[in-house]
């Protein structure tokens, strides 16, 4: 790919955050996953500079930022583009499980192609998932999942497993080389029901980071010990393949169900704490359904809800910081095209 000429108009490109429904660790074993984007997004502006790379007005460092290294070093460097100036603001909790760092790579990627000469509404979608994958698998040392960047990405509601499922739309099939393994997941979109549009996502912060890396580690370590326990990875998988067909039916009770179970599961594999659980015992009450989100370990829970200022006053009063949102915002896209 050729770098854009000097003195171009910045570009800013944004990506939504993304709540996992049901499936998160047992989809890092090939279970199916599902994720919806969220009303809280990623910007990321991308402007000419005289002084080399730069990220918020400092100076860019790779060590601090290996994300935006890789897909700088995949879609600009590679053919010598100039340096650039990025800025990034967030309207996400940090480290908390929302996919902020695969809306980074996402919405970069997408600026970048997009000064490179890409029309706004032809991005290559697939290929700036792959791009951000590449980049998170990376920075996880290979263990991540394809599901935080296809679908901040593609947004709407998106199901990864290691088969293509026939419960959902098919739409491209991402293959990791990584540390001399090869993993293969199938990337698929679900379309959700109209009778969704009134349902609403409460988040809760806990305040604390959730370390994927570490907690992904844990479930790893504790599958090492009692392989019998891949028992509960297939139950999560169950679960989830039952919680897609409430979704695709649009059925608030049985979703709910299906999340629930998820987080009892979850328990068990050693992901969840006492603000976790705090947290998802204050919302049962006011809603259909609720579960930790992402890895676990602090980071974030949610709640299903038609009720969602009951369900985020008593989320705050269990000590936990809200975001409210619909089910499946739009995905990646250039804001000032
Ligand atoms: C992180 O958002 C979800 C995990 O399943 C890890 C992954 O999918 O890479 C814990």
């Amino acid at each position: 790919m050729r770098p854009g000429p000097h003195a171009l108009p910045m570009v800013v490109a944004s990506a939504p955050g993304k709540c996992i429904l049901f499936g998160e660790h047992a989809v890092v074993y090939g279970q199916p996953a599902v994720a919806v984007a969220i009303d809280a997004r990623v910007r990321v502006s991308i402007g000419d500079t005289d002084t080399g790379w730069s990220i918020d007005g400092m100076t860019f460092d790779k060590k601090r930022h290996p994300h935006i290294d890789s897909i700088r070093k995949r879609l600009w460097t590679v053919d010598g583009g100039e340096p650039l100036s990025l800025q990034v603001k967030s309207e996400l909790f940090g480290s908390a499980g929302l996919g902020s760092s695969a809306a980074i790579c996402s919405a970069l990627a997408a600026g970048l192609l997009h000064r490179a000469g890409t029309d706004a509404g032809e991005l290559p979608l697939s290929g700036i998932a792959t791009t951000a994958h590449l980049a998170e698998a990376e920075a996880q040392g290979g263990r991540a999942s394809p599901v935080d960047t296809s679908t901040v990405t593609l947004g709407g509601a998106v199901l990864v497993s290691n088969r293509k499922e026939a419960m959902a739309n098919w739409q491209y099939t991402r293959d990791l080389r990584i540390n001399g393994q090869r993993r293969t997941w199938e990337v698929h979109r679900i379309e959700l029901p109209e009778s969704l549009d009134d349902a609403t996502l409460v988040i809760g912060f806990t305040g604390r980071p959730g370390p994927t890396g570490d907690m992904v580690a844990k479930v790893a370590k504790l599958l090492e010990r009692q392989p019998e326990r891949m028992q509960d990875i297939e139950r999560i998988g169950n679960v989830t393949r039952a919680g897609v067909t409430a979704l695709s039916l649009g059925s608030l009770d049985a979703i709910g169900i299906a999340m629930n179970e998820c987080h009892r599961l979850l328990q068990g594999l050693g992901v969840s704490d006492a603000d976790l659980d705090r947290m998802v015992e204050a919302a049962l009450p006011s809603s259909h359904g609720a579960k930790l989100t992402g890895a676990g370990g602090g980071g974030c829970m949610m709640a299903l809800t038609s009720e969602p200022r009951r369900t985020a006053e008593a989320i705050e009063i269990a000590g936990g910081r809200t975001l409210v949102s619909a089910l499946g915002a739009p995905g990646v896209r250039i804001e000032n095209d």
